[in-house]
């Protein structure tokens, strides 16, 4: 039994009486529980959000790169609370009004002909999904991934999952196997178009051409580097699909709905996917919903073969409610062109940090998709900290910016600059400013 006063009378809990019972009774993700320092949220507006005892951070990484929108907009909240006063759930065989628009609404948003959508839970259930679509409509079994990147947390999505995530999961699911990535790091020499391409082919041809199903990737990969393609990659893997016959699918999980300044990345190359995974972004994280969308074509084939998946709470309405008044909120507030211009000013910011700061090794940014990666020497540009390894320095920065209330995400020898895209230019200046300071810790390490 809980001793804390919480577990017997409903008076609100202390930001430490909540880690205390989150700790004891939950698990956090990805960590080992005695590691874990939660910080303690209790409410969040606009691009801030409050532990109980009133400290402010400002959100940096719209806390999972999702809450695109901000906190606490009222015109979503409304659409959630209706929704639940006339109908909270229907199960997936019905048919509601919220479904229908939404599918109708994404069809117009989504790249090429993609028209048909089935609804998840989140991003990795969205791609368990496209795989086995993809598998089922060529017929094929093999999906090509890249070692660097993410998809999710579940059986399938994590086997495609490249990082060390993916390691603890192992075997996984059979079948999968990696394109080449055309970014090796920061003290290294990034691929061309052409040679990463060339490779992409060859393996390929190594594998079978007929047994590949499709191949799936993050068109600007989001955890693993803000990993913008060189140009003409993205038209080069599809034209490698179209020559072999194999579907390209789009994980938009991150990248999509305004992060990029573009509704989607793929619209940054005019390239058309043949399945496109999304979440996060489309509902803004406010109730938590993902979505495979698929081309027409590939939709039809369903028409007289059973589509083979299920979810209790595919197409949930509150989360369809959701996701309706949250791109109703990206075309009212011009949020994607906002993206766009913002990402300019941060470019710019991020430009004078790589500028006047020894230990700032590269930047990159699309939009408002954006990442530091820190160096420990000018010359060979060797990394803060290795490949998934943690670094005191590194440590040390974490610490301050959470002091200073700056809320973002630091792995290995980066952090993020990824605020909400309803973010002002002074509020960037101001996040910005903290960074600045924060960067006199690491530029003491550099040689
Ligand atoms: C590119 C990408 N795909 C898939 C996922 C998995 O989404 P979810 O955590 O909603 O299952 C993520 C989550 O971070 C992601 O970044």
């Amino acid at each position: 039994m809980s001793t804390t006063k919480e577990a017997i009378t409903n008076e609100a809990m202390t930001g430490e009486e909540m880690i205390e019972l989150c700790r004891r009774h939950t698990l956090f993700e990805w960590s080992a529980q005695a590691a874990v320092d939660p910080i303690p949220v209790a409410r969040a507006k606009g691009i801030y959000f409050w532990t109980p005892e009133g400290k402010r951070y400002i959100d940096f990484n719209s806390q999972l790169m999702c809450v695109n929108i901000g906190h606490g907009d009222e015109r979503v909240v409304r659409a959630i609370q209706e929704q639940a006063a006339v109908l909270p759930y229907a199960n997936p065989f019905m048919a509601t009004e919220v479904r229908a628009r939404l599918a109708k609404k994404l069809s117009e948003l989504a790249p090429g002909t993609i028209d048909t959508f089935f609804f998840t839970n989140g991003g990795a259930e969205a791609n368990e999904n496209a795989i086995r679509i993809a598998r089922m409509f060529t017929g094929r079994h093999k999906i090509g991934a890249r070692y660097r990147s993410y998809h999710g947390g579940t059986a399938g999505a994590l086997t495609l999952t490249g990082d060390p995530r993916r390691w603890a999961a192992e075997p996984g699911i059979a079948g999968v196997f990696r394109i080449p990535d055309f970014y090796h790091g920061v003290d290294k020499r990034s691929d061309t178009a052409e040679e990463v391409l060339a490779r992409t082919e060859e393996t390929i041809q190594l594998e079978g051409p007929n047994t590949i199903a499709a191949i799936i990737l993050e068109p600007v990969t989001g955890t693993n580097g803000i990993l913008i393609p060189p140009d003409g990659y993205m038209q080069g893997i599809r034209a490698l699909c179209d020559k072999y016959g194999i579907l390209l699918i789009d994980d938009e999980v991150m990248a999509g709905f305004g992060r990029t300044g573009e509704w989607f990345a793929v619209d940054h190359w005019d390239v058309k996917p043949d399945l496109i995974s999304m979440a996060k972004g489309l509902t803004s994280a406010y109730v938590q919903l993902g979505a495979v969308g698929m081309r027409r074509e590939i939709a039809d084939h369903f028409a007289k073969n059973v589509f083979y998946g299920g979810l209790t709470y595919n197409s949930h309405p509150l989360a369809c409610a959701a996701a309706l008044a949250t791109i109703a909120v990206y075309e009212e507030d011009n949020l994607i062109a906002r993206a766009r211009e913002m990402g300019h000013v941060m470019h710019g910011l991020l430009e004078d940090l790589k500028a006047r700061h020894p230990s700032v090794g590269a930047t990159r940014n699309i939009g408002l998709f954006g990442i530091v990666e820190l160096v420990r020497n000018r010359e060979t540009l060797e990394p803060m900290a290795a490949f998934n390894a943690a670094a005191p320095e590194m440590q040390a920065l974490g610490k301050f910016f959470r002091e200073q209330g700056l809320y973002t995400l630091v792995r290995w020898n980066t952090f993020f600059t990824n605020p909400p895209l309803i973010i002002t230019e002074a509020e960037l200046r101001e996040a910005f400013a903290i960074i600045d300071k924060g960067l006199e810790i690491t530029d003491r390490a550099v040689k």
